[in-house]
């Protein structure tokens, strides 16, 4: 590929970001139309989260993604998306049922979607499952922190704050191979020590400025957010004002006859 054009980015291209001290991009995408977008953005990586449970399909927490449903969105982002890194969630609760398991899950997703990267939600005690996946030559990113996956069991959305346990957390992610790690909810300060302890990018949403790159919802990024806009979202457009002006300014000239005019319909 010529020299000028935008080369396709790799997990080599996120280790060197560490290394030269780059900042690191990476929101969502769910659908064809938002993967081409952002990806035409800049960003370096689309993640297909399990968060489209409950961005795109309404429920409650991410629980209920299948992985039928995050090999359906994880292939339309991946051909949409032609430069930035595409990670694709491993739905609950795969990556706790060993490392067949694990590795079959992932191997379908990478087969069948395309993505270069899976993301799995995970302790200390997913060290195995890492490691087994790595060796089987599909790159993991780690999620440690606050765990949407384990909702229930942490007690609802919450500050993760037990700095020992998100340490060892985030390192065992490292050692076991992981080619990133998204920190959630944690003190900034936690996330500062993380980022200078892990030989890996260190990836925050809710975690302050010092981790090695930020992740964003794409629906919180642009104003779309229904419920409640958590602290650490920073809305960059108004789409849920927008559309709703559009749409309702459409209504009124469907029901005045303003809409379609004699240029808007065909001969
Ligand atoms: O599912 C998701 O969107 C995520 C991000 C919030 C990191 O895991």
């Amino acid at each position: 590929m010529p020299d000028h054009l935008p080369r396709p980015l790799t997990i080599r291209d996120l280790a060197a970001a560490k290394q030269e001290r780059r900042r690191l991009s990476m929101v969502t995408a769910y659908d064809w139309t938002s993967g081409r977008l952002v990806d035409a953005a800049g960003v370096d990586c689309v993640l297909v989260g399990d968060s489209v449970a409950m961005v795109v399909a309404g429920r409650p927490t991410t629980v209920s993604a299948t992985l039928d449903q995050m090999v359906y969105h994880g292939e339309i982002v991946a051909r949409a998306v032609e430069r930035a890194v595409v990670i694709v969630d491993l739905p609950f609760p795969l990556q706790h049922l060993g490392v067949r398991t694990a590795i079959e899950a992932a191997a379908r997703l990478l087969k069948e979607t395309g993505c270069q990267v899976i993301k799995l939600e995970g302790t200390a005690g997913q060290r195995e499952v890492i490691a087994g996946l790595v060796a089987a030559g599909i790159p993991v990113m780690g999620h440690v922190g606050l765990r949407p996956q384990a909702v229930h069991q942490l007690g609802g959305y919450r500050v993760q704050r037990d700095r020992d346990q998100l340490l060892a957390d985030a390192l065992a992610a490292a050692e076991a191979g992981a080619c990133g790690v998204v920190l959630e909810c944690i003190p900034a300060a936690i996330a500062a020590e993380i980022t200078a302890t892990v030989p890996i990018p260190t990836i925050g949403i809710g975690a302050g400025p010092d981790c090695d790159g930020q992740v964003l919802v794409l629906h919180d990024l642009v104003g779309l957010t229904l419920d409640k806009v958590p602290c650490f979202v920073r809305p960059y457009a108004d789409l849920k004002g927008t559309l709703g002006e559009a749409v309702a300014a459409w209504r009124r000239d469907v029901e005045t006859r303003q809409f379609p005019s004699a240029a808007e319909t065909p001969a």
